[in-house]
């Protein structure tokens, strides 16, 4: 499960990416993404316009996508939920208070090759989705070896 604030910039495009690679990788069976939001705001939308034109551009479809807001109940539904940024993080652990599932819960940019990035930045003031794409790109490829290797799966030749 990705989450971010909203549910319609950065969390989305992780799904739409993650999906995308679980596909050409032939690992359908192994799994099942879904993005949410820790707001209410955008229930029901879809992806934010200039989400989707910069995920179409790279041959992502976001257009079946829409917004939800990240349940208690979705932290016992999910083995790995990933915060796009910290106050995101914070706000999920709070979601369970005995913190019986909190080692599910991981920020998305601990995984992001890159180490300087500590959070995905929100684009949805600043614009810079092609940057958020990007990050999101190389993050997702990062989480999706990882499981690979931990479950011992095997890719489609
Ligand atoms: P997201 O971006 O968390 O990446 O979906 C945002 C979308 C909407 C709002 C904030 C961030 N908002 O304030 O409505």
């Amino acid at each position: 499960m990705f989450v971010c604030l909203g549910n319609i910039c950065r969390s989305p495009l992780a799904q739409g990416i993650f999906e995308d690679l679980v596909r050409r990788e032939g690992l359908e069976a192994h799994f099942e993404a879904e993005s949410s939001g820790i707001g209410a705001w955008h229930v029901g939308e879809k992806p934010d316009v200039r989400m989707r034109r910069t995920a179409k551009a790279h041959d992502i479809d976001l257009d079946g996508q829409r917004a939800q807001q990240l349940s208690r109940y979705d932290l016992k539904r999910f083995d790995h939920l990933y915060a796009m940024d910290r106050s995101v993080e914070r706000d999920m652990l709070l979601l369970d208070r005995s913190g019986a599932l909190h080692q599910k819960v991981s920020r998305f940019s601990v995984h992001d090759p890159d180490p300087d990035t500590h959070e995905v930045p929100d684009p949805y003031f600043e614009g810079n989705f092609e940057l958020v794409y990007t990050i999101v790109d190389r993050t997702c490829r990062s989480i999706l070896d990882m499981l690979v290797q931990q479950h011992n799966l095997k890719r489609a030749p």
